[in-house]
């Protein structure tokens, strides 16, 4: 099986641990081992201490799935797989789903995995553009027009990479009536989900509301711990669980037994957690506010909803890729442009959950006031 370049991950693999001013990461800030541990409760710390080393349970820790399980309404510990990473759910679950000719729709721009991996398991894939001119809207219309007797899966990802877009909560239900009608799964990238900028705006999981759903989860991104690469799925559908298990055995087999144990004194302790997380986030994206607004002749600006990621637009004639990489050259702050994913129009990936945005925001600002 030939899998084509995961762009995006190819890019940051060159430049993440180069550039000093990553202005376009999509994850939070990250978490020191030392202040996770001060986290700890005395017994998840003697946990911790007492530790070993050996595999761990191919479905995950059960505390920890106990204390993720506890971010759901109709979710239990067994309905619950843990994963390396959200990627590693990804795939695991795409490839148990799909077989050659069964229909998938996605919506664009989006993570390059949730589109590549149904096409490379043998899938036609419907992909449908979210209008950029109406705030990233998800077209309900064209994804009726586009279901057809072969679909067998819907894939959402809100709040959303790249733009920020949300839906709510009346589009999320009829994406689901589009979805039973048709006995469709729905797999939902929930990576960003407790970022919402308006917080009554949050959806609920859609493993939750949705008997064929199944919610995809990490502590990557909201929760800035990414190092402990530690994620997982939720649906109610078990039987999908067990198949999706069985390709685990043949990847990761098991969690890394530390990571486990930080990633339930983390969930401990989520609301100390995202608490600090939201503050540097909404920080951050009051000063791109300004920033754009003082800008609007250099840059277009759709404010995202959710998530710690936006997607302005270069308004330059210079193309944004060669933007990016003079930006990173002369003052070392990466950007991230539309082109790696697959997107036109002079896009670019911005992303406001580190602490150093501002001094990344200003190194920028010095480079295209230099021109
Ligand atoms: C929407 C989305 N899903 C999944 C992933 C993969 O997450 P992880 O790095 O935890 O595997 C990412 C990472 O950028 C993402 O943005």
């Amino acid at each position: 099986m030939d899998l084509p370049l995961f762009k995006l991950e190819d890019y940051f693999s060159k430049w993440e641990f180069k550039a000093p001013y990553l202005l376009c990461m999509s994850d939070s800030e990250s978490w020191s081992l030392r202040d996770i541990l001060e986290l700890a409760k005395p017994e998840t710390l003697k946990l911790w201490n007492n530790l070993s080393l050996g595999y761990t349970e191919t479905v995950g820790h059960p505390l920890l799935r106990h204390e993720i399980s506890q971010m759901y309404s109709s979710i239990t510990p067994e309905n619950l797989l843990t994963f390396a990473g959200a990627e590693e759910g990804i795939y695991g679950t795409l490839q148990s789903i799909l077989s050659p000719k069964d229909h998938v729709i996605v919506f664009t721009p989006c993570y390059q995995s949730l589109e590549t991996l149904p096409k490379q398991f043998g899938a036609e894939v419907t992909s449908i553009p979210l209008d950029a001119n109406k705030g990233w809207k998800l077209d309900l219309e064209k994804l009726e027009a586009a279901i057809k007797p072969t679909t067998k899966l819907i894939i959402l990802n809100f709040p959303h990479n790249p733009t920020g877009a949300l839906i709510d909560r009346m589009t999320l239900n009829k994406i689901i009536e589009i979805a039973r009608r048709n006995q469709a799964y729905i797999f939902s990238d929930e990576v960003y989900r407790f970022l919402e900028i308006d917080e009554t705006k949050r959806l609920p999981p859609l493993a939750d509301v949705y008997e064929k759903g199944i919610s995809l989860s990490v502590l990557s991104k909201t929760f800035g711990l990414a190092g402990l690469r530690i994620g997982w799925i939720a649906s109610q559908d078990n039987e999908l669980l067990k198949q999706v298990a069985n390709i685990k055995h043949y990847l990761s087999i098991c969690n890394s037994a530390p990571s486990e144990i930080l990633a339930l004194i983390a969930l401990q302790s989520r609301d100390a957690i995202l608490n600090k997380n939201r503050e540097i986030m909404l920080k951050n994206l009051s000063l791109l506010d300004i920033f754009f607004e003082k800008y609007k002749a250099i840059f277009e600006w759709n404010r995202p909803l959710g998530g710690c990621i936006g997607f302005p637009r270069l308004l330059l004639p210079t193309k944004i890729d060669e933007f990016a990489m003079k930006l990173v050259d002369e003052q070392g702050v990466l950007l991230l442009p539309g082109n790696y994913y697959d997107w036109k129009g002079n896009y670019f990936r911005i992303g406001f959950g580190r602490k150093n945005m501002p001094e990344a925001l200003e190194r920028l600002e010095k480079f295209f006031l230099k021109k």
